[in-house]
């Protein structure tokens, strides 16, 4: 370690920054941000900082000017200013820093991700600051908003807790059992008054936990279009309930110590059946744990989210719906075929292939429509009949065709073809699932990949 970290608590301290312009008005809102009474040398001010809180010196920098001050900032584009209140400032042992010369530096300003009262600073001494923004971003991302008020909850109930647990390792047992309980859930609903309640129950001995189930959205495959909201909820989660869509590097991301239930089809394997999945989600949210539904795409998109959702209900769970990038958002995007598109189409539709026990209750002569594209999900069994029915509802065997195996994964495939020759093009290249069908002229957009 170079720098030794510390964080200063400039609450109604003095502290100078020289400088006028857009450099010294980031520097000057975060000594604001922190209570700091700001003192600004410059000979003239850029409007943002001549409208704060700030004590103005309309003049050049003079040593004087330090007196009294706990720390300084030079932020001028002049070097040789830069350097006399370096200098200045460490004959006189203040702190200063200048910005973007490490070398005349005695303090860092490091990056700063603020979940107040959370503070995460992130520096690189000065040699690498994109990247120390880079990784400021990512923590920006990954730390929910809901942080700060846990911690602020936590600050609140510390007296009570010390009041309540003599021993420290009591009251550390406490706090642990409380990061694993819903108070954070209840914080992550915007909920003070719920969290202040679990945390109240939590204290006077109720470990009685309630469990939660989401059904979350993993999307088409690449870890990277998972939602954040994703994320935490895999990060938070006791058991996840997954289904074989959900790719390998999705689960990856899941708590280590989470018990993994696969209700998938697998080859060879009957996949388990509606009513017994939503059984085992209500028994284990039942029991207490934070049960993650994890499926492919949208869980409301040909998903059987919404009988999941009503299971839970009628056992008065509590149920939340993560949403996920559906199979055609994530086709549309990686192979650049937009879903509408001005002059080609103007609507389009999401529908399955799947046939219901029963036979195929799609009207698809209805959906051989002109200025419209049709994303068929599930579509590879039943391709040639539905390519038939759309040929006779009015669509040319030439409309163009791109059917897309394992979108967005390492071992995505494209064809593209016409709904002349869809089921031909499916059964030569031996396309398997999943794959969806996108039909219709906006297709014609399509470039295949040099
Ligand atoms: C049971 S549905 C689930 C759909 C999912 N809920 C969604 O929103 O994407 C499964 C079908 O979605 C489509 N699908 C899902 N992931 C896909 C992917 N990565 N590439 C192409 N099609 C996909 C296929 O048609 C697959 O047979």
């Amino acid at each position: 370690m170079h720098d030794f970290p510390l964080f200063l608590d400039l609450h109604g301290k003095d502290v100078l920054v020289v400088g006028g312009g857009a450099v010294a008005w980031r520097k000057v809102q975060a000594l604001l941000k922190a209570g700091a009474k700001v003192r600004v040398v410059a000979p003239s001010l850029c409007a943002e900082i001549a409208a704060s809180p700030i004590d103005h010196v309309s003049d050049v920098f003079e040593p004087k000017w330090l007196e009294g001050v706990w720390l300084a900032i030079a932020a001028t584009d002049d070097e040789l200013v830069n350097e006399q209140v370096a200098e200045a400032a460490n004959a006189r042992k203040i702190w200063v820093n200048v910005v973007d010369q490490r070398q005349l530096c005695s303090a860092i300003v490091p990056a700063v991700v603020d979940r107040k009262p959370i503070t995460i600073a992130i520096s690189s001494n000065g040699q690498a600051p994109v990247l120390a923004r880079r990784i400021r971003e990512r923590l920006e991302a990954e730390i929910p908003q809901w942080t700060g008020a846990l911690a602020a909850l936590m600050g609140r109930f510390r007296g009570k807790v010390a009041n309540t647990f003599s021993a420290f390792s009591e009251r550390r047992r406490f706090w642990e059992a409380l990061l694993d309980s819903n108070v954070s859930q209840q914080l992550a609903k915007g909920d003070e008054v719920a969290a202040e309640a679990e945390l109240t129950a939590l204290l006077s001995g109720d470990n009685s936990r309630q469990g939660w189930l989401k059904l979350v959205g993993a999307g088409p495959g690449d870890p990277d279009l998972l939602t954040l909201k994703s994320l935490q909820a895999l990060q938070a989660a006791d058991v996840i309930v997954y289904d074989r869509l959900v790719a390998k590097s999705v689960l990856e991301l899941a708590r280590r110590d989470a018990d993994f239930i696969s209700v998938g089809k697998e080859k060879g394997f009957h996949s388990v059946p509606q009513q017994e999945i939503e059984a085992i989600l209500v028994r284990e949210a039942k029991a207490g744990r934070r049960v993650v539904r994890l499926k492919g795409g949208d869980p409301f998109v040909f998903g059987r989210g919404g009988e999941e959702v009503l299971a839970a209900r009628a056992e008065n769970i509590d149920v939340e719906v993560v949403p996920g990038i559906t199979a055609a958002a994530a086709c549309s995007a990686r192979t650049q075929v937009p879903l509408t598109h001005r002059g080609l189409a103007n609507q389009m539709t999401l529908v399955t292939g799947h046939c219901q026990p029963g036979g195929d209750d799609t009207n698809w002569r209805a959906l051989a429509q002109q200025n419209s594209t049709l994303a068929v999900y599930m579509g590879l069994t039943q391709s040639s009949h539905i390519a038939d029915e759309l040929m006779a509802g009015g669509l040319a065997p030439s409309t163009p065709v791109l059917v897309v195996e394992n979108g967005t994964r390492p071992e995505e495939r494209r064809f593209r073809t016409d709904l002349g020759h869809l089921a031909d093009t499916i059964g030569k290249a031996q396309v398997k699932s999943p794959a969806l069908l996108m039909i219709g002229d906006t297709v014609t957009l399509y470039q295949e990949a040099k």
